[in-house]
């Protein structure tokens, strides 16, 4: 669950990109922030991975008040959250498999383990065979495909995504969204800043929009324009991401991955 109650916030310039933001996001809920360039979406992004902290109000993620959390556990914060940026920000000089890895290393999965969970979650989005590829050497939505691999690792319960689609050309978009739509019905909960109405009005979502820091609508099951009610087209996900398997059959399938080699003097560690 997350909770906003009254965030305000003003830049040190003193911008005012939030003027009293309140709103409940329940756990499995699929949300899209929309709004003009400029209206404080990204701010409130921020404020929910505690990039910013609230100038006032409250940031409440369960049952912790993380706008007032000391930066000695935003770390510990920022691993229950997947974040997926518009430009990917992946390392061009660790393969895709070292990239997602890197996430785990942090935190000191045991390597035999962490090579299980990067097959899982290269598997989810359907780029095993990329696995030694270098990001450049990847399309556009196949990095972002990575990045939200990076984003699983750590099976967050809440993975937040600002403009995940905004270098992408109309069907990667799909194809990306349709990814998070699915991570979402597997029970974590997604919120998406977009500007891409097109999207938005086909998922038939959440939709809380802000306007000049201020909330200006929220509903639910929703398009771009409040009077938008076209149909989510019905096999969305079969259509634009075939190879993708729901979480769920992967981690039943993870008693059967194959065993990797484990780095010599590895086992002894593990051992203790
Ligand atoms: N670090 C910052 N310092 C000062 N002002 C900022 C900062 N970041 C954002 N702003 C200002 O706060 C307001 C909200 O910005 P924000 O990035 O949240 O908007 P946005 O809705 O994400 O816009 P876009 O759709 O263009 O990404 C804007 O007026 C912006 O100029
Ligand atoms: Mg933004």
């Amino acid at each position: 669950m997350i909770r906003f109650e009254n965030v305000h916030k003003t830049y040190k310039t003193g911008t005012d990109a939030l003027r009293g933001v309140t709103f409940t996001i329940d756990d499995g809920e699929f949300v899209f922030i929309i709004g003009k360039s400029g209206s404080g979406k990204s701010t409130l992004m921020k404020c929910i991975t505690r990039e910013e902290r609230p100038t006032e109000g409250y940031v409440i993620i369960d049952k912790f008040v993380i706008s007032k959390m000391s930066s000695a556990l935003v770390p510990v914060l920022r691993r229950q959250i997947g974040i997926i940026y518009q430009d990917f920000r992946l390392i061009e000089t660790k393969s895709v498999e070292e990239n997602i890895a890197f996430a785990g290393e942090i935190i000191g999965v045991p390597r035999k383990k962490l090579h299980q969970m990067v097959d899982i979650v290269l598997g989810a989005v359907g780029l095993r065979d990329k696995a030694s590829s270098m990001p450049l050497e990847l399309s556009g939505g196949e990095q972002q495909r990575v990045a939200i691999a990076r984003a699983m690792l750590n099976s967050p319960k809440l993975i937040v995504a600002d403009e995940p689609t905004g270098n992408l050309d109309p069907e990667t978009s799909e194809s990306i969204m349709a990814l998070l739509s699915e991570i979402n019905r597997n029970g974590t909960t997604v919120i998406v800043c977009t500007h891409d109405s097109n999207m938005v009005d086909r998922m038939k979502k959440r939709v809380i929009e802000v306007d000049d820091g201020l909330i200006v609508r929220d509903e639910h099951a929703s398009g771009y324009t409040a009077e938008d009610k076209t149909a989510l087209p019905k096999s969305m996900i079969d259509e634009f991401v075939p190879e993708v398997i729901s979480l769920s059959e992967l981690e039943e399938k993870e008693e059967t991955l194959p065993e990797f080699p484990p780095n010599p003097g590895e086992e002894e560690e593990e051992e203790k």
